[in-house]
C-alpha cells in the first residue's frame, strides 16, 4: 500500500462535518445478516498435519525475515484442533452466519484436485465435520474458497498466479469443493481479495510469495478474473439447479475521495477506485471488461487484454457484490504532464482520523456510507446485492496486554461508526446491502505482521499451547446486535 501523506488538518475534509458525520441508532432491514469472518491459515495451524501439502504462506512465513518476530501461522489459534470451541463461542454469542476459508493444500496437496489421486480425503473430511458442527448449531456457512494459502507446488511449478494454468488449477479445486460441501453450503465466495494477493504478493513482494515485478503483478490480477469467472460457470453449469445457491467474489477497496473538489483531483480518486476496485468489478458486474483508465494507462505488455469471448463469460458472473472495507484516503492528482497525465497521485489521511493498530487503518465511518452509495450507483445494488465480507479494525499487543485488551470501548465505536453509516446508505440512499461481516471472530495471524495486530473480538492467548479464548467487550456488543439487529448508540 503506498504511503499516505498526513495532512495539516486545516483541510476541509478533516475537519468534523455535522451532517456528514452524524448517523443514528435504529433497527435493520429484516433478514439483514450479521456475520463474523476468518480464514485458515490465519486461524488453522496444523500446517502440516493430516497429509496437509505447503502452501505459500507456510513457505513464506517460515523464511526469517518476512514477517514481524518471524511469527509463522504454523500453529495460530490451532482452529484445526479447536472446531468445537469456536463453534461454542458463536453459539454463546448467537451467531448465525460465519465466513471462514477453506485451505487448499489440505484438500489438494500438490494443488492439483482434478482425479482422486490429487486429493487428500482426511483434509475433505475435516471440513464435513466443521460444516456439521455449524450446521448443528443453526449456523449458516459463507465460504471462501481461496484466502492467500495457493498451494506452493503451483508456485514452483508455474509461479503461482502469474501462469495461465492457475486458472484450470483452480476450476478444478472448485468442482471438488461444490460437489462435496454443495449439499452443506449455499454461499461460495471465489478469492478473497486478489488485489492484496496479487498487489502484495507479486507486484511489491511482502506477502507471499514475495516477489516485487509489474508484470508479475499485473498477470496475476488478470488471471484472477479468468480464475472467479471460471469457477463461477462451473458452479452455474454444474451445480446451482440441484444446489440452489449463490456464488460471489470479495473484493477489497478503500474509499478514494478528491481531496478537494477539483476535476484533477476527482479524476485521480475515480483513477484509484478503477484500479483497486473497477479492475475485478468492472468485468464481473459491469461491462465484462477493464475500466477504461485502466486500459489507457497500461499498454498491453504490462496487461493482457479480454478476449471477447473471454468479456461476454465474465459480464454477470456473480449473485452478490462481496466487499471487504476498512479504510478511507483523500487523493491528489500529481500533475504530471504528458505521458504521465492520468497516472501519478498522492493519497492523503488526516491526523484528525484515529489511527489503528495496523498503521495503513484509519478509522473514517463517512467514507464508508460513500463506498456504498458509489457501489450501489455503479453495480446496481438491486441487481447484486452488496455483501459487506469484511470490516473491523485492529489494536496492537504483543499478549501481555490482556486486561486492557478486553475493555474494549474504542472497537465498540469504530464499528458504531462504520455501522451507523451503513445503516444511512441503506435508508436514505437505498444501497442494497444485505449482509454485514466483522473482521474477525477472533485474534489471528495477521500476515506480514504477525500477531502484532489483534483484529478479533474474542481474544486468543497465543502463549497458552491451549489456546485459551475470552470474550471482549466488543464481542457482546456484537452480539446484542445480532440478537436485536438493532444498532444503539
Ligand atoms: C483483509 C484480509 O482479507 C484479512 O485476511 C486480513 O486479516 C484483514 N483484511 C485485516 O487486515
Amino acid at each position: 500500500r503506498p504511503r499516505p501523506d498526513d495532512l495539516t488538518g486545516s483541510e476541509a475534509k478533516c475537519q468534523p462535518d455535522a451532517e456528514r458525520d452524524s448517523f443514528t441508532a435504529g433497527k435493520f432491514p429484516d433478514n439483514f445478516k450479521w456475520s463474523f469472518a476468518t480464514a485458515a491459515y490465519q486461524i488453522e495451524g496444523a500446517w502440516d498435519a493430516d497429509g496437509k501439502g505447503k502452501n505459500i504462506w507456510d513457505t513464506f512465513s517460515q523464511t526469517d525475515g518476512n514477517v514481524q518476530n518471524n511469527d509463522t501461522g504454523n500453529d495460530a489459534c490451532k482452529s484445526y484442533y479447536n472446531m468445537v470451541r469456536d463453534v461454542s463461542n458463536m453459539k454463546s454469542l448467537g451467531v448465525k452466519d460465519y465466513r471462514f476459508s477453506l485451505s487448499w493444500a489440505r484438500l489438494c496437496p500438490t494443488g492439483k484436485c482434478k482425479d482422486a489421486s490429487g486429493q487428500e480425503k482426511r483434509g475433505i473430511d475435516h471440513y464435513h465435520k466443521f460444516l456439521d458442527l455449524l450446521i448443528e448449531a443453526d449456523i449458516e456457512p459463507f465460504v471462501t474458497l481461496y484466502h492467500w494459502d495457493l498451494p506452493q507446488n503451483l508456485e514452483t511449478t508455474y509461479k503461482g498466479w502469474e501462469g495461465a494454468q492457475v486458472v484450470e488449477d483452480f476450476g478444478d479445486y472448485a468442482r471438488l469443493v461444490f460437489s462435496e460441501y454443495g449439499h452443506k453450503v449455499k454461499n461460495w465466495i471465489t478469492l478473497n481479495e486478489a488485489e492484496v494477493v496479487c498487489d502484495l504478493g507479486y507486484g511489491i513482494g511482502v506477502f507471499a510469495p514475495g516477489k516485487a515485478n509489474l508484470k508479475s503483478q499485473f498477470d496475476c490480477r488478470h488471471h484472477t478474473v479468468l480464475a472467479h469467472t471460471k469457477a463461477y460457470h462451473i458452479y452455474n453449469d454444474e451445480f446451482r439447479a440441484t444446489q440452489k445457491g449463490q456464488i460471489g467474489i470479495t473484493m477489497n477497496t478503500d474509499w478514494y475521495e478528491g481531496f478537494n473538489e477539483s476535476k484533477d483531483n476527482y479524476d485521480a480518486a475515480q483513477r484509484w477506485m478503477d484500479l483497486q476496485l473497477g479492475f475485478w468489478a468492472d468485468p464481473i458486474y459491469l461491462t465484462g471488461d477493464y475500466p477504461e483508465s485502466v486500459l489507457k494507462n497500461n499498454n498491453d505488455t504490462i496487461l493482457q487484454r479480454f478476449t471477447a469471448e473471454q468479456i461476454s463469460q465474465n459480464k454477470g458472473a456473480a449473485d452478490f457484490f462481496g466487499l471487504n472495507h476498512y479504510t478511507t484516503r483523500l487523493v491528489t492528482d500529481g500533475n504530471a504532464a504528458g505521458e504521465n497525465k492520468g497516472v501519478d497521485y498522492t493519497q492523503h489521511t488526516c491526523p484528525q482520523w484515529p489511527q489503528a493498530g495496523s498503521e495503513w487503518l484509519y478509522s473514517v465511518p463517512w467514507g464508508y456510507k460513500k463506498l456504498l452509495t458509489y457501489i450501489h450507483n455503479r453495480y446496481d445494488s438491486e441487481q447484486y446485492p452488496i455483501y459487506v465480507t469484511e470490516n473491523g479494525v485492529s489494536s496492537r499487543g504483543n499478549g501481555t496486554d490482556f486486561e486492557p485488551e478486553l475493555d474494549d470501548q474504542w472497537r465498540i465505536d469504530h464499528y458504531t461508526g462504520y455501522i451507523g453509516q451503513m445503516k444511512r446508505a441503506i435508508d436514505e440512499d437505498k444501497a442494497n446491502v444485505q449482509v454485514y461481516t466483522a473482521w474477525s471472530l477472533m485474534d489471528n495471524f495477521e500476515w506480514a505482521s504477525g500477531y502484532t495486530e489483534r483484529f478479533g473480538m474474542v481474544w486468543v492467548n497465543f502463549t497458552d499451547p491451549a489456546r485459551p479464548t475470552y470474550f471482549k467487550d466488543s464481542a457482546l456488543f456484537y452480539s446484542d446486535l445480532i440478537t436485536t439487529n438493532e444498532l444503539q448508540c
